[in-house]
């Protein structure tokens, strides 16, 4: 399958996911949201993939939704239409989503950045909500992501002056979980997928599901989450597995079971 917005590759158990509109700094229209629901609809199904990059080039991840699309729609349209829901389908795929992030991750690309687990940055990453420049508000969830992962003083300076924060701040403020060299972006990236997708599938996608439970409940609600989930792992063979590799002092062998 090829895609119009989208370039794919895999690399064993790890697909990486280019945004390719390079003539509109990946500016995210109606085509890419199609395609990326489309495709990660496709890797959740598919038992061979177990983590996903999402990238964009080296000048950006994605400088904001289209402002050329939406610039003549009315109120009606975006209102009927739900505009912009579909992209809850993204914070939805269930299993692990690295954002690297290289240039600018602006308005709905710094949300599509946040709608993934973690972002791993090059230092000229530049994120930011700069809709209101633009006379609207973030619509994919800039107010409610960015507020949960920098706190409200920063999420306020973000989205009421639409300036830009680099990838040192986005780090000190815990947008950003790694920096890495602008050479090693989406190694480093793949390096993590990797990882990750060698670890057993039910833990990986439980422990997710897991820590973004934390957003959505209290602390008692979530303790008792996790918990049963953490219960639920010892009935498969991965857990027997993993706990016998490490008192025999060997690699395990995970099947996934
Ligand atoms: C459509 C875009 C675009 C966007 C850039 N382009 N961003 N097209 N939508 N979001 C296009 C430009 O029009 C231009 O096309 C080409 O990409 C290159 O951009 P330049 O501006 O020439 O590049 P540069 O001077 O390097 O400036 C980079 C930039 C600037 C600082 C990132 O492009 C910029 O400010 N972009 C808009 C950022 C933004 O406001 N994002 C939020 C969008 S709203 P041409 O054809 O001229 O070469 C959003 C959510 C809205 O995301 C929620 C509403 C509910």
């Amino acid at each position: 399958m090829t895609y119009e917005t989208l370039l794919l590759e895999t690399r064993g158990r790890v697909a990486i996911i280019t945004l390719n509109r390079p003539q509109a700094l990946n500016a995210l229209n109606s085509t890419v949201l199609i395609e990326m629901r489309q495709l990660l609809g496709e890797l959740q199904a598919d038992a061979g993939i177990g983590a996903v990059v999402l990238t964009g080039s080296e000048k950006a991840f994605a400088a904001g939704a289209d402002i050329k699309e939406m610039q003549s729609l009315e109120f009606v349209d975006v209102f009927l239409g739900d505009f912009f829901c579909g992209w809850e389908e993204i914070a939805g795929f269930r299993k692990p989503l690295i954002a690297a992030v290289s240039g600018f991750a602006l308005g709905g690309g710094c949300e599509l950045a946040m709608m993934c687990d973690f972002i791993i940055a090059t230092k000229t990453a530049k994120f930011g909500q700069p809709e209101i420049t633009l006379g609207v508000i973030p619509g994919m969830g800039g107010t409610q992501r960015l507020t949960r992962a920098v706190g409200k003083a920063k999420a306020m300076d973000l989205c009421l002056t639409g300036r830009m924060m680099d990838a040192q701040e986005a780090e000190s403020a815990g947008l950003v979980a790694r920096i890495v060299d602008q050479e090693r972006l989406l190694e480093e990236a793949v390096a993590a997928a990797e990882k990750i997708a060698g670890f057993s599938q039910a833990a990986v996608m439980m422990a997710k599901e897991s820590v973004n439970r934390a957003f959505e409940q209290t602390l008692s609600e979530g303790l008792r989450f996790e918990r049963r989930l953490f219960h639920s792992l010892f009935a498969t063979e991965d857990q027997k597995e993993g706990m016998a590799a490490f008192i025999d002092k060997r690699k395990p062998a995970f099947k996934n079971r």
